[in-house]
C-alpha cells in the first residue's frame, strides 16, 4: 500500500494460492484483488506502482502465474495481464419446472463440510483445480459458504448462488462422473430457483461434455455465454502466456474462481 498524508491512499492485496497444472501437480499462482487508489490521489501511477512492485513480490514467492476478476481490462493490459475468455452454458428453467423427485439430492442447510470436503477431494484432482487445505477447510469454506446453497446428493454435490434475478451452478461435483448425477444436481438446484421465482440457470462452473449432455436432457434451450472478466500474466518463464491459456482450455481443467466456496 501507499500512504500519503497520514492516510492509506493506494493498496493492492495479493495471496498465493495452490492450483493444478497440466499434470495435476500443484503449482503456485498471486492472485490480484481489490485495487483501488482515493479518488483525489488517483493519476498519480500509485495503482500502477503497487501493480508493478506485487508483479515482483509474487515472482519472488515463487508464482508461475498471476490471475484477477476486473471489470477494467484496459488498466491491467498496461501491466502484463491478458483477458481469458471463459464459456458458461445458461438455460430457462420453465415456470412449471419440478423434478421428479427420485434424486437423493437435497438442499443442505446447514452444509454437512465433512462430507462436502470428501466428495470435493474425491472429485477434483483436474488441471486448474484449488488445492484447499486444512485452513481452508476450516475457516475460508465455512464462512463462504454462508453465502451459499448447497446441494447434496449420496455421492454428488452441487454450489449454488442467486444473483441479480439469476441463479448460478458455481460448483458441482462427483467422484464418479455421471449424467445421470448431473442431471439430478441440476433438477434440484432448477427447482430452488423456480421456488424463488428464477427462471435463469447458468453453470458457471467446468463444462464436461456430461453437463452439457445433462442440460441438453433436460431443456429444450442451452445457450452458451461468453464471459471475459478473467485476466492472467505470466511471472515465470516457464509460464509464458501460451501455455497459461492452454491450460484454460484444457477440456477436462476446472474454472478458477477466486469466489469459489
Ligand atoms: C483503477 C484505479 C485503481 C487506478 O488507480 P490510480 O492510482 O489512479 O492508477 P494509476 O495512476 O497507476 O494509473 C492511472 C491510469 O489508469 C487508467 N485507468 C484508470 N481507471 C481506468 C478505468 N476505469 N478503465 C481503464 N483505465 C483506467 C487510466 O489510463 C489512467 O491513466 P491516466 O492517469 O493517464 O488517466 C482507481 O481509479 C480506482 O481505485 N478505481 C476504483 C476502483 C477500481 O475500479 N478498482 C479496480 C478494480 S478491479
Amino acid at each position: 500500500m501507499i500512504e500519503c498524508d497520514g492516510k492509506i491512499v493506494s493498496s493492492v492485496q495479493q495471496f498465493v494460492i495452490p492450483v493444478r497444472d497440466e499434470q495435476c501437480k500443484a503449482v503456485h499462482i498471486g492472485a490480484i484483488a481489490n485495487v483501488s487508489t482515493l479518488p483525489d490521489y488517483r493519476h498519480r501511477g500509485y495503482a500502477a506502482k503497487l501493480l508493478a512492485a506485487s508483479a515482483t513480490d509474487m515472482k519472488a514467492a515463487g508464482c508461475a502465474w498471476s490471475f484477477l476478476f476486473t471489470g477494467i481490462m484496459p488498466f491491467y493490459e498496461k501491466f502484463g495481464w491478458r483477458p481469458i475468455h471463459r464459456m458458461f452454458l445458461a438455460v430457462n428453467v420453465p415456470s412449471g419446472f419440478s423434478a421428479d423427485g427420485n434424486s437423493d439430492v437435497i438442499l443442505q442447510d446447514p452444509p454437512d463440510l465433512e462430507r462436502l470436503r470428501m466428495l470435493d477431494e474425491g472429485s477434483f484432482v483436474a488441471p486448474l483445480s484449488q488445492i484447499r487445505g486444512e485452513l481452508d477447510w476450516k475457516y475460508k469454506i465455512p464462512q463462504r459458504i454462508q453465502s451459499k446453497t448447497v446441494f447434496m446428493g449420496e455421492d454428488s454435490f452441487a454450489i449454488a448462488r442467486e444473483s441479480d434475478g439469476s441463479v448460478y451452478l458455481e460448483e458441482w461435483g462427483m467422484p464418479e462422473p455421471s449424467v445421470i448425477k448431473f442431471q439430478h444436481l441440476v433438477e434440484a438446484v432448477a427447482n430452488w430457483a423456480a421456488s424463488q421465482g428464477t427462471h435463469r440457470l447458468v453453470v458457471s462452473a467446468p463444462i464436461l461434455a456430461e453437463a452439457r449432455q445433462g442440460l441438453e436432457t433436460l431443456f429444450a434451450q442451452v445457450d452458451e455465454v461468453d464471459v471475459v472478466d478473467a485476466m492472467v500474466r505470466p511471472l515465470s518463464s516457464r509460464w509464458p502466456m501460451t501455455r497459461i491459456i492452454s491450460l484454460f482450455s484444457l477440456p477436462a481443467a476446472r474454472f478458477l474462481r477466486l469466489d469459489s466456496f
